[in-house]
């Protein structure tokens, strides 16, 4: 496994002609739910390439930067134990040099849900993510399903400005009792750990509610968001989306995916599921 700080040097990386290049972009403090990602790129690629760095610029002026949590020994022990062929750490210097003035927005997509709280994340993550891929130059990217949002916007932009790369949506890795695995669940103290579990609770709930017959998205919503707020956990949004583009959905169809953002005290949580029935 080769640690690669610098971007030219990423970028004079020559991979062999046949190899199927996958390539993992994290903000580090990896668990499982990063390390599912990483399983996937070495089970379908000769070659897996992951990036560890906090972009600042997906983060807003008043959110966790300074604090993120950052353990880069932790993480290259649990990537040595994988089959990882880079680790890309570059620096925010070299990342946003002075004068840096290229930002890519995915528009609509990058306003909704969670762009209406976090209103310049968004055109943080797609530029970092444009960014990264020119200089790891991957075939496949693999992302979490976790962050649905940030999937279906990179989808988006990958097909608007006609990446080569494709983008690979995998599972949400949960803890034992369903909350998603997240590098931010450290935030979460004495009791919030336990009322943090009312997220999932929201969504197998409305997934069970549409088993038995529910189809109206408004009967649905109101019985999840009863669920965190009796759960004092406070509301961002509840929404069910068409999975292709997020369009909110009235009637629940097998495209349907219901998407939750919450606070569970200081720390804000999100998580989302299928509600095919
Ligand atoms: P980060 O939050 O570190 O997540 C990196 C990748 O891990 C993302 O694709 C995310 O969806 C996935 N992931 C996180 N928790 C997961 C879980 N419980 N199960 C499955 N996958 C999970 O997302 C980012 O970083 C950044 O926005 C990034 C894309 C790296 C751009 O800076």
């Amino acid at each position: 496994m080769q640690i690669v700080r610098s971007i030219p040097q990423m970028q004079a990386v020559k991979y062999p002609e046949a190899a199927q290049v996958g390539f993992v972009p994290t903000m580090g403090y990896l668990h499982e739910g990063h390390l599912s990602l990483v399983d996937a790129a070495a089970k379908n690629c000769d070659l897996v390439v992951v990036s560890i760095f906090v972009n600042p610029a997906q983060f807003g002026p008043s959110e966790d930067l300074d604090s993120y949590p950052q353990d880069f020994e932790r993480d290259l022990a649990l990537l040595q134990k994988r089959k990882v062929d880079y680790v890309f750490f570059p620096t925010a210097e070299e990342v946003y040099p002075p004068g840096y003035k290229t930002w890519v927005e995915v528009e609509d997509i990058s306003r909704i849900l969670c762009g209406i709280s976090r209103p310049e994340h968004f055109k943080g993550v797609s530029t970092i993510v444009l960014k990264l891929l020119n200089i790891a130059r991957p075939h496949f990217m693999y992302m979490g399903q976790k962050d649905f949002q940030q999937l279906t916007l990179l989808r988006r932009m990958a097909l608007d400005l006609n990446l080569s790369v494709s983008i690979v949506g995998c599972p949400i890795v949960r803890e034992a009792d369903g909350l998603a695995k997240s590098s931010r669940n450290i935030y979460l103290k004495g009791d919030q750990r336990e009322q943090a579990r009312c997220l999932y609770k929201a969504l197998t709930h409305s997934q069970e509610l549409v088993r038995v017959g529910e189809r109206s998205a408004g009967k649905i919503i109101a019985a999840a968001e009863k669920i965190l707020s009796d759960n004092q956990a406070k509301v961002d949004y509840v929404k069910i989306v068409d999975s292709r583009d997020l369009s909110e959905t009235q009637e629940v169809d097998e495209c349907s995916r219901m998407l939750i953002a919450a606070w569970v005290g200081k720390p804000r949580l999100i998580d989302n599921i299928s509600l095919k029935a």
